[in-house]
């Protein structure tokens, strides 16, 4: 049995002075637990990017709201230019500074982390930044982001640490925020070398499409800018049918090759000035055939709505189109898509047995289609989207 060697003690009351370093102590604790918890929920949602867009993004707003910064920048080191690149927002333009330039430069070329209180009394901090954006600069932090063997992949930079309440913090960062910074960087390491792999593999796959569609219509004496132009007025007409992203993706990779079965029609057909005769036309619509045969069974998700595309992109929503004369919702979505997109894009340029039309004229005959060639609700889809299409058109 213990006794206590000291039994005047347990009579003794702390006062609230002696409490309070550790107060103090457990309000950190409370503090550090918060914000290890929200870094753990923001390691989930970081993981779940698979584009470098939206990576840098999700990066961007976990650095701002984990260490409680103003702004924040997610810089990527471009080793064969020389330069660290970034983006304001998604979908923005990109950003290019010498990989040795200020702040982030240092921490790229040299690994390691930089917290400066007071910006304007550093020296290292360049002031011109903040008259061109009128920004004032008081704390900055900024981490290196480094893949396993140490090679730096980019920076985390925060800028002007704020209270609770939104003012900003006299002192800067402290070093619990450096420790969730290098904690957060060495999280979003694995995720950017993802996604920068994805990237690479998505432009490898679509650059090798976009060859060999324009294979089939370099017989048939088309551009790929058609090409280019029908698959974004596909993927245009599908979000505005509120399709899901990944599938607005794949349709986006795969309407291009609707028109591969072209390369088994003659191209006395395929480039004959004017009408078809009857046993041309019997060629030609043999090309749907062709380019299902093609991409039969494909063994990557991201091509699975090729084949139905190149399968079924003539057929007409009253039954009457080719190759199988299917009806209504029996043809899939994606075909029903790309015959709209496909023919906008025929009325709209130069054919060898047409001349182009203008966009009026074009809008037209997609009503006067409306419901016997084309799906009514695709058609009805167009007209709403009218300002994007003038801007790919134009
Ligand atoms: P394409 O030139 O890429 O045309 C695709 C689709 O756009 C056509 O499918 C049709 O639905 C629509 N389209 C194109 N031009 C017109 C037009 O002037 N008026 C109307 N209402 N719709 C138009 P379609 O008709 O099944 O034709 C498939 C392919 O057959 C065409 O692809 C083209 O390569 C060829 N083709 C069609 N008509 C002729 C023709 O008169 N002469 C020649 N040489 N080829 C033709
Ligand atoms: C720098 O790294 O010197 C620039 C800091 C900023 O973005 O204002
Ligand atoms: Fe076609």
């Amino acid at each position: 049995m213990k006794t206590d060697p000291n039994p005047a003690r347990s009579d003794h009351r702390p006062s609230s002075e002696e409490l309070n370093p550790y107060l103090a102590e457990l309000n950190a604790l409370r503090d550090w637990k918060k914000r290890l918890t929200l870094a753990l929920q923001l390691a989930k949602s970081i993981a779940a990017q698979t584009t470098i867009d939206s990576l840098l993004n999700e990066l961007v707003s976990a650095t701002q709201k984990l260490l409680l910064a103003d702004r924040a920048t997610v810089f990527l080191v471009d080793q064969k230019n020389g330069e660290l690149w970034s983006k304001v927002a998604a979908g923005t333009q990109t950003i290019r500074i010498p990989i040795s330039a200020g702040i982030a430069g240092s921490v790229a070329t040299t690994g390691e982390l930089i917290s400066i209180p007071d910006a304007y009394s550093d020296s290292r901090f360049n002031q011109e930044v903040d008259k061109k954006t009128g920004y004032r600069t008081h704390s900055i932090l900024a981490a290196p982001m480094k893949e396993n063997q140490g090679k730096v992949l980019g920076v985390f930079q925060a800028l002007n640490r704020l209270n609770e309440d939104g003012t900003v913090r006299s002192g800067g960062f402290d070093h619990l925020d450096a420790e969730l910074m290098q904690l957060l960087a060495g999280q979003a390491s694995v995720a950017v070398e993802n996604a920068l792999l994805y990237d690479q593999l998505r432009l490898a796959t679509e650059d090798t499409i976009y060859r060999l569609a324009a294979a089939a219509e370099f017989k048939d004496k088309d551009t790929s800018e058609h090409l280019h132009r029908m698959a974004r007025y596909s993927e245009i007409l599908a979000r505005k049918l509120e399709m899901p992203e990944d599938w607005i993706a794949m349709l986006k990779l795969a309407a291009p090759m609707h028109d591969i079965g072209k390369i088994g029609v003659p191209d006395a057909v395929l480039n004959k000035p004017g009408k078809l005769d009857a046993a041309e036309w019997k060629e030609m619509k043999q090309h749907p055939i062709y380019g299902g045969e093609i991409l039969k069974n494909p063994s990557a998700d991201a091509l699975i709505l090729s084949e139905t595309i190149a399968l079924y992109h003539h057929e007409w929503w009253n039954g009457k189109g080719y190759p199988y004369g299917l009806k209504g919702e029996e043809i899939p979505l994606e075909a029903r898509i790309v015959a709209v997109a496909d023919a906008f894009d025929a009325l709209t340029s130069k054919r060898v047995y047409k001349p182009p039309f203008s966009l009026e004229k074009a809008l037209t005959i997609l009503e006067e289609e409306k419901g016997t060639h084309f799906d009514p609700a695709i058609v009805d889809a167009m007209q709403d989207i009218i300002p994007e299409i003038k801007e790919i058109l134009f």
